[in-house]
């Protein structure tokens, strides 16, 4: 068991509210967070979860991407100021946004339906989430697999899907690709959501999306034929404007 104190007080927290019974080992250290193997407490019907805790702000790759951040402080303009101020206040603002962006975007597409791992709670710089994997054994990511030719298609569409239906939500991921998709039994799961952007109010949506689908496309290119990313795009787009998704 590890030292959860050491990690962050939430994995202590998320003990003693019996979401959770102890922390196994860790899935990924990756650039903005860690991702644990938590096993769950009996009373939750679950066997293991997943907790992100996004790193100490000092040892973070500090995201300073206006790109991303558009409009996420509107309600708050004081905090606003000390964000673009990188005050101290600031930051320590910014560090929660990415937790607490991350966590209203998963839990809203989840309710939509959209492919993405259960959220369960968060609590100061970690949401606790569905595990997707077999038992503690984290899913690939999509980068490490081959597909099986009667797969590529299919899953094809499915991703293609998924973008249709987050921006239905008003949301483009801003940072999918191989890297942040799982795959399950056959399925794919979207992942890592802190940088997602509203399509209506931020002003590179259109970029961002046909990056997405820049990027998702270049992946199956290896299997053979695929569609102009910026041709679907444009249609996405264009149906996103005429309120026809
Ligand atoms: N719910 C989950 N179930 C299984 N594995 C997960 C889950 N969430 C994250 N992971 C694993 O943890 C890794 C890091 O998660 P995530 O991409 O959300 O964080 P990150 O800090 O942005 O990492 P990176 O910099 O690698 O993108 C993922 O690449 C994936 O392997
Ligand atoms: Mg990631």
């Amino acid at each position: 068991m590890l030292d959860l104190d050491m990690l962050s007080p939430s994995l202590a927290r998320f003990v003693d509210e019996q979401l959770i019974t102890e922390v196994l080992h860790p899935i990924k250290s990756g650039k903005e967070a860690t991702v644990y193997c938590c096993r769950a407490h009996p009373h939750t019907g679950a066997e293991y979860y997943a907790a992100k805790v996004y790193r100490p702000i000092e040892r973070r790759g500090f995201k300073n991407d206006a790109v991303y951040q558009e409009h996420r402080f509107e309600l708050d303009k004081r905090l606003a100021r000390a964000f673009a101020q990188k005050s101290r206040a600031g930051r320590a603002a910014q560090f929660g946004s990415w937790v607490w962006h991350e966590w209203q975007t998963m839990s809203r597409l989840h309710a939509a339906g959209a492919a993405v791992p259960r959220p369960v709670t968060h609590e100061g710089d970690t949401i606790l989430m569905e595990l997707v994997g077999d038992g503690p054994t984290p899913a690939p990511l999509l980068r490490r697999v081959r597909l099986a030719p009667q797969e590529v298609t299919p899953l094809l569409d499915a991703i293609l899907a998924t973008i249709e239906l987050l921006l239905a939500h008003d949301v483009i991921h801003a940072d999918l690709s191989p890297f942040n998709i799982l795959y399950h039994d056959g399925r794919l799961v979207v992942i890592d959501f802190p940088q997602a952007v509203q399509a209506t109010r931020n002003s590179n949506a259109y970029d961002l999306l046909r990056r997405d689908l820049g990027n998702v496309c270049h992946y199956w290119s290896r299997y053979g034929p695929v569609p102009d990313p910026d041709a679907l795009a444009g249609e996405l787009w264009a149906r996103f404007l005429a309120a026809d998704l």
